[in-house]
């Protein structure tokens, strides 16, 4: 895994890109020509105003300005939205199996299978939480989300995501963001593809801070890597699809959004290989909070509390002596949407598969099964355990995540799943 210089390398830099040389303008963002005929166009995706740190905009040049479509109706896809209060939430543990491949061809959007959320796009605030299954291209059709910036989280199956800002290919252990507002097309180079897609109605991504750490560790800043501009220049009957204030529209347009020639600015697009995470962990006793474990961090208008955490459970070693060493029995005053991209993760000795999920609720009690209960209870610590083919993943919110009704519903889900705790019986022996 050398450098791959199709890529720009950094987290938030302000980049400079061009697909025809000598497109941008020098020392001025809209000058009254620009090069070969292009509209200049800023998108911003912080406040105008927004701190030095924090702003996020860039400047597109492009062929035509994004204003430039048809009317705007409703579009139906009834399993992707932001109802998060369509029945009262329970606080049962829940756990699903793998959202099963579709039958019919449907494509990325139409594969968007909303499992739960919170806050609202209107509010600024909160997370929608889906799941994606999808076997053929975005064919002529073109996405934008006015709601949300998207984390995407493949587990099965490649994406390309060609973008307004150039295109990201990405694969299983391997993220996309996707800043609001920027349009683009999913294609499935091997067919078909399944993964989890967490909405970010609040403040964007950013880094965890360090503190002890130091300088560098947990998810690099030079490992995060942006597209060159690349356009389309084509013309057709195509269609946009919006998401806008949780719903869906359609606008026909007659040429491909994806026509940004050159651009530079800091809202972008980006990647993430989550192979390439320096895990932190105890070298001396107990299981640290899951907190080290955090790959990017949505604030919320209290320090200390987040939005969302993406938080990835990679591999490690567990060298933690007169120790518990799989994740300890817990509640939180946060919720817990989990996933599972790769292999098999360490609290459950089954049933949590690989395009699964579960979701452990504010203050709902959860933590090893019994199964992982017993063996890490009796397991001989004297040597270093090495967990390996792993890659599992926690969205984790501030507010409760209210589940969908449809998954709730659903067929795959484990209805089940909470007597994987039903065997931690009564172990207490008092002194006679
Ligand atoms: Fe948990």
């Amino acid at each position: 895994m050398g450098i791959d210089r199709s890529y720009q390398t950094g987290f938030g830099n302000s980049f400079a890109t061009e697909a025809i040389p000598g497109t941008l303008p020098v020392g001025r963002n809209s000058p009254q020509r620009v090069a070969h005929g292009l509209y200049a166009e800023q998108l911003s995706c912080t406040a105008f105003t927004a701190p030095r740190g924090h702003n996020r905009r860039s400047w597109l040049y492009r062929i035509r300005p994004a204003a430039v479509h048809g009317a705007f109706a409703r579009w139906a896809q009834p399993q992707f939205h932001n109802r998060f209060d369509e029945q009262p939430v329970s606080p049962e543990q829940l756990r699903w199996s793998p959202l099963p491949m579709p039958q019919a061809p449907v494509d990325f959007i139409e594969g968007l299978y909303t499992m739960a959320g919170n806050g609202s796009p209107a509010a600024l605030g909160g997370v929608g939480v889906h799941m994606y299954a999808a076997n053929r291209d975005m064919a002529g059709r073109y996405f934008y989300n006015a709601d949300a910036e998207l984390l995407i989280v493949p587990q099965a199956g490649r994406l390309h995501l060609a973008t307004e800002l150039g295109a990201l290919s990405v694969e299983p252990q391997q993220i996309a963001v996707i800043p609001r507002g920027v349009r683009f097309a999913v294609a499935l180079p091997d067919g078909q593809a399944r993964g989890y897609v967490c909405e970010n109605f609040g403040a964007l991504l950013q880094l965890p801070e360090l503190g002890p750490i130091g300088a560098n560790g947990l998810a690099n800043a030079r490992d995060f890597e942006t597209p060159h501009a690349a356009y389309e220049d084509v013309e057709g009957e195509f269609e946009l699809i919006a998401k806008f204030q949780g719903h869906l529209w359609r606008a026909p347009i007659d040429h491909s959004p994806l026509d940004v020639v050159a651009w530079h600015g800091n809202a972008a697009p980006y990647r993430y290989d989550l192979r390439r995470f320096n895990t932190i962990g105890s070298i001396s006793f107990d299981h640290p909070d899951p907190s080290i474990f955090t790959v990017l961090s949505s604030a919320s208008d209290t320090p200390g509390v987040a939005n969302l955490d993406f938080v990835i459970f990679p591999p490690r070693w567990l060298v933690a002596q007169d120790t518990f060493r799989p994740p300890w029995f817990h509640r939180n005053v946060a919720s817990e949407f989990m996933g599972l991209v790769h292999g098999a993760y360490d609290a459950k000795a089954e049933g949590f598969a690989p395009g699964g999920a579960s979701l452990h609720n504010c203050m709902s009690g959860h933590g090893p099964d019994a199964a992982t209960f017993e063996r890490a209870s009796q397991a001989d610590l004297s040597r270093p355990d090495v967990i390996t083919d792993t890659m599992a993943f926690m969205f984790e919110t501030r507010a409760v995540l209210c589940p969908s009704a449809q998954a709730l519903a659903a067929a795959h889900r484990q209805r089940d799943y909470p007597q994987c705790w039903a065997g931690l019986g009564k172990r207490f022996s008092p002194p006679a």
